[in-house]
C-alpha cells in the first residue's frame, strides 16, 4: 500500500482537531499517512500514491490557486476527492443544479457581477458570496437594512464574486443539520446551532459549528442528503461527503450546502465515524478506488 496524505492548510494544521486522531487511527490500521499543507512548495505530489483532502480551509480565498493544485495532484496521484468533484463544489452555483433535478435548495437568487442589485420581500435575508466557506463575508440582514446589505451586495460584485441572496430560514434555530457520508454509505449526523445570530454584520470570525450535538436524521433528511450527492459529477467516486440541511418554514429539509471538498467531520463526536473513516481510507487508497 502506497503513502496516503491528508491535505491541509497552515490554519488547518492549527485548528483542525480531527487531524492527529485521524493519523493516529489510520497508523492503527497500518496506513502509513502523514499531514501535509496544500501549499507546501517544497511537496513532491507525485512522491505519495494517494491524497485525501482534510482541511484546506483556506481555499476559497485562493481558489485559482487551489484549483490549479487539485488537477496537479489529480494528474500525478489518486485525489479524493475527484477534480471534477471539488471544481464542481467550490461555487455555490452548483446549488442551481440541484434545484433543476427537482431537489429542494435554500430558494436562491444568484448576481454576478454587474447584475442589477435585487432585494427580496422577505422580512430578514441572507446576503453571501458564491465561493466562500466558514460563513466569510456572509450576513443577515432585516428589511429595513436594505441600504447596509445593497452595500454589502455591491462590494461583492466590485470584487468580481457573484452574490447570493436568500431568505433567513429562523427554523435553522432548531439546528442545521449536517449529513457525513463516508465511502457512498451514511456515516454519523450532527446539528449545528445558527451561525448569523448578529443582524447587520459581516463578522469572519465567527464560529462555523456553534453547539454540535449528535443527530438521528429523519427519512426525509437522509433521502435527501443522498439524491443531492447523487446530483454531484462523478458521484461513486466521492469518498468524503456532508450535506448540510436546514428546514423551511414547512419543516421540510432543504439543501443549505453540499460540502465535498474540506468538511470537518465532527469526529470528537463520534469514534465509530472515525474508525470508519480509518477503514474507508484504507480500503479506498488500496484497492485505487477513485
Ligand atoms: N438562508 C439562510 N438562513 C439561515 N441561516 C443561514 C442562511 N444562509 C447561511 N446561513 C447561516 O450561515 C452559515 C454559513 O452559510 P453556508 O451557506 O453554510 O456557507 P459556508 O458554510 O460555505 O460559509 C450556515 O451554517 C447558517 O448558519
Ligand atoms: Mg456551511
Amino acid at each position: 500500500m502506497g503513502r496516503v496524505v491528508l491535505a491541509t492548510s497552515a490554519v488547518g494544521l492549527e485548528r483542525d482537531v480531527d487531524l492527529p486522531p485521524v493519523l493516529d487511527a489510520l497508523g492503527a490500521l497500518g496506513v502509513s499517512a502523514e499531514a501535509v499543507r496544500w501549499d507546501d512548495e517544497g511537496y513532491d505530489w507525485a512522491a505519495c500514491d494517494s491524497v485525501v483532502i482534510r482541511s484546506t480551509w483556506d481555499y476559497a480565498e485562493r481558489l485559482d490557486e487551489y484549483l490549479g493544485w487539485v488537477d496537479h495532484v489529480a494528474a500525478v496521484a489518486r485525489l479524493h476527492n475527484p477534480a471534477e468533484v471539488v471544481r464542481w463544489n467550490s461555487d455555490k452555483r452548483y446549488l442551481r443544479d440541484l434545484a433543476a433535478q427537482g431537489l429542494p435548495i435554500v430558494p436562491t437568487v444568484f448576481l454576478a457581477p454587474g447584475d442589477p442589485v435585487e432585494l427580496p420581500g422577505h422580512e430578514q435575508f441572507v446576503v453571501k458570496p458564491s465561493v466562500s466557506a466558514g460563513a466569510h463575508d456572509t450576513a443577515r440582514y432585516t428589511a429595513d437594512q436594505g441600504a447596509l446589505a445593497e452595500a454589502h451586495i455591491r462590494s461583492l460584485q466590485a470584487a468580481g464574486r457573484t452574490v447570493m441572496v436568500q431568505p433567513y430560514l429562523s427554523r435553522i434555530a432548531e439546528g442545521e443539520r449536517a449529513l457525513v457520508f463516508l465511502g457512498g454509505e451514511f456515516s454519523h449526523a450532527l446539528r449545528k446551532g445558527p451561525v448569523l445570530t448578529d443582524i447587520g454584520v459581516i463578522d469572519n470570525a465567527r464560529v462555523a459549528h456553534p453547539d454540535l450535538v449528535i443527530h438521528q436524521p429523519s427519512p426525509a433528511e437522509r433521502e435527501l442528503a443522498v439524491a443531492a450527492i447523487a446530483a454531484a459529477p462523478r458521484s461513486k467516486e466521492i469518498l468524503i461527503a456532508r450535506a448540510d440541511l436546514a428546514l423551511a418554514d414547512d419543516g421540510t429539509p432543504v439543501v443549505m450546502e453540499l460540502e465535498l471538498i474540506e468538511p470537518f467531520l465532527f469526529f470528537g463526536h463520534t469514534p465509530e465515524g472515525l474508525e470508519r473513516f480509518a477503514r474507508v481510507v484504507r480500503e479506498w487508497t488500496a484497492s485505487g478506488v477513485g
